[in-house]
């Protein structure tokens, strides 16, 4: 049996005004995603032939984001937001030829699960209705439209809060904004909606009157979790769909194997991948396309945002942005890797080291306070503490090579454009660009010693007083 013809309709042409922001309220990020991606990711689920964005608000940031996340959507624009239902009825009109189920959401829902949307679909579909509402039975209805049964369980109708009488107001179960309807229904139903309510507006929900009142059968789909169909109004409340997201997303990396020391500190977003016996510690957040190999330990304390990390690794206390982090690697306590970096097999990357653009080979060593910026470092070479890869030269930056196995001391400048050959040495103190394979470079000025100098020039102190003390012993 061939599916029935299906289109997605978000409306995300309100301004979300109590979110007090110059971005558009369903451009705000919840872990990985806008709101609206977040329902453009649910939405997913209905296999819709189109995808239809109603936008209004800041049109513009809604439309340029669109592009990014999901360029095979239409956006429609709304210049006045007259309402759900004359949003319905514009995104139909730019529709011409939609025919078969139109599935309806709110743009402000991020925790709706692909899952709901497809069994209100099927549920819709089964039925042959009209027009089917996802409901859900929630504490605090405030705010939100009610669903009216009739005494047999049957949907009459959906009243908004400020038109509803005290009875009405009573009732528990919700209107949670999205929607499934028949497209021929629907247009019929959207042509004879009226603005008379206390808002003026018009209400897509009426159409579940004009439906009923005409023989259509109609049917409420209820959420298996009525969390899913929270919806966002400000920045508390985002918080709080925050809060709910990261427990989901951390509950299934658990489910899947994933050690969490502490998950109310732990904050994965949606788009991140975690492998089997990984372990995070407290304080951590994982962005973006990061991904975690099987066993590594993040953490505690660790930023990682586009990073890969290889099996076995361990990234301790660093922050972390496009790097790719070999198998069995270390980095950290207190390290930087900016994009660029890819560190080797068993390679490390010690305390208090930014590390950019910079490929370390496997088993090669850079373990304390030190700035490897635009280099190539050879497997099982050791970077000495303290050393400057000098990579810029205040108009351009340049590469420095370090061979395999090449040994460069403390406190050493490689000034780029440099080549230090495989197995070379450079002496600690030393500032150098080139050296042959195997050759020691240095450039230390020749140590010379002043015999008697503190108690001379600094007569009287603690340090002249030692050193009396220290030759009169001898
Ligand atoms: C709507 C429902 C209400 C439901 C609630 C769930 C109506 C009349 N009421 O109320 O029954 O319980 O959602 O959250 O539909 N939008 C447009 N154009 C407009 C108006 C709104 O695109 O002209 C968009 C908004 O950007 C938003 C969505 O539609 O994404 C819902 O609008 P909102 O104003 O939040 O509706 P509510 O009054 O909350
Ligand atoms: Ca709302």
């Amino acid at each position: 049996m061939s599916q029935t013809q299906r289109t997605v309709v978000v409306l995300a042409a309100g301004e979300g005004k109590r979110m007090k922001s110059a971005t558009p309220k369903v451009l705000h990020p919840l872990l990985g995603r806008t709101l609206l991606g977040h329902v453009l990711s649910a939405a997913a689920a209905a296999r819709a032939e189109h995808t239809i964005v109603v936008v209004g608000h800041q049109a513009d940031q809604v439309r340029a984001h669109l592009d990014e996340i999901a360029p095979g959507a239409t956006p429609v624009l709304q210049a006045q937001q007259n309402g759900t239902g004359h949003a319905v009825r514009i995104a139909l009109e730019a529709a011409p030829d939609a025919a078969g189920t139109v599935v309806v959401l709110n743009g402000d829902v991020p925790l709706l699960r692909p899952e709901t949307v497809e069994a209100l679909v099927a549920a819709h579909e089964q039925a042959g209705s009209a027009g089917t509402v996802l409901a859900a039975e929630v504490d605090d209805p405030a705010g939100l439209g009610r669903v009216v049964r009739d005494p047999a369980g049957r949907l009459e109708r959906i009243v908004e809060e400020r038109d509803a009488s005290p009875e009405v107001r009573a009732v528990r179960e919700v209107n949670a904004g999205i929607y499934a309807f028949d497209a021929a229904r629907l247009r019929e139903a959207l042509s004879k909606i009226s603005t008379d309510n206390d808002q003026g507006e018009e209400y897509l929900t009426d159409v579940f009157e004009l439906l009923t009142s005409v023989g259509h059968p109609v049917g409420v789909f209820v959420a298996p979790d009525a969390e899913e169909t929270l919806g966002c109004n400000d920045r508390a409340e985002l918080a709080g769909l925050g809060l709910r997201l990261r427990n989901r997303v951390n509950t299934g990396w658990m489910r899947a194997g994933v050690t969490m020391l502490d998950p109310a500190t732990t904050w994965i977003d949606v788009t991140v991948t975690v492998e089997r016996d990984a372990q995070i510690e407290q304080n951590c957040r994982l962005t973006g396309r990061t991904t975690v190999g099987a066993g590594a330990v993040i953490g505690p304390d660790t930023t990682l945002t586009d990073t890969t990390v290889g099996e076995g690794a361990s990234v301790l206390r660093t922050h972390s942005i496009g790097a790719e982090i070999g198998p069995e690697a270390t980095v950290g306590p207190f390290s930087y890797l900016r994009p660029g970096t890819r560190l080797g097999r068993k390679s490390k990357i010690g305390g208090f080291v930014e590390a950019k653009n910079a490929e370390l080979g496997d088993g090669a060593k850079v373990p304390h306070l030190t700035y490897v910026g635009d280099a190539t470092i050879g497997a099982k070479a050791n970077i000495g503490a303290g050393t400057i890869f000098a990579n810029y030269d205040g108009v351009n930056k340049h590469h420095t090579t370090v061979g395999e196995a090449a040994f460069v001391g403390s406190d050493t400048v490689l000034i780029a454009p440099a080549e230090i050959g495989p197995g070379a040495y450079v002496a600690a103190g030393s500032a150098v660009s080139n050296v042959p394979a195997g050759h020691l470079g240095v450039t230390r000025a020749a140590q010379r010693n002043i015999e008697g100098w503190t108690e001379r020039k600094r007569p009287g102190t603690v340090s002249a007083d030692a050193a009396r003390r220290a030759t009169e012993e001898k």
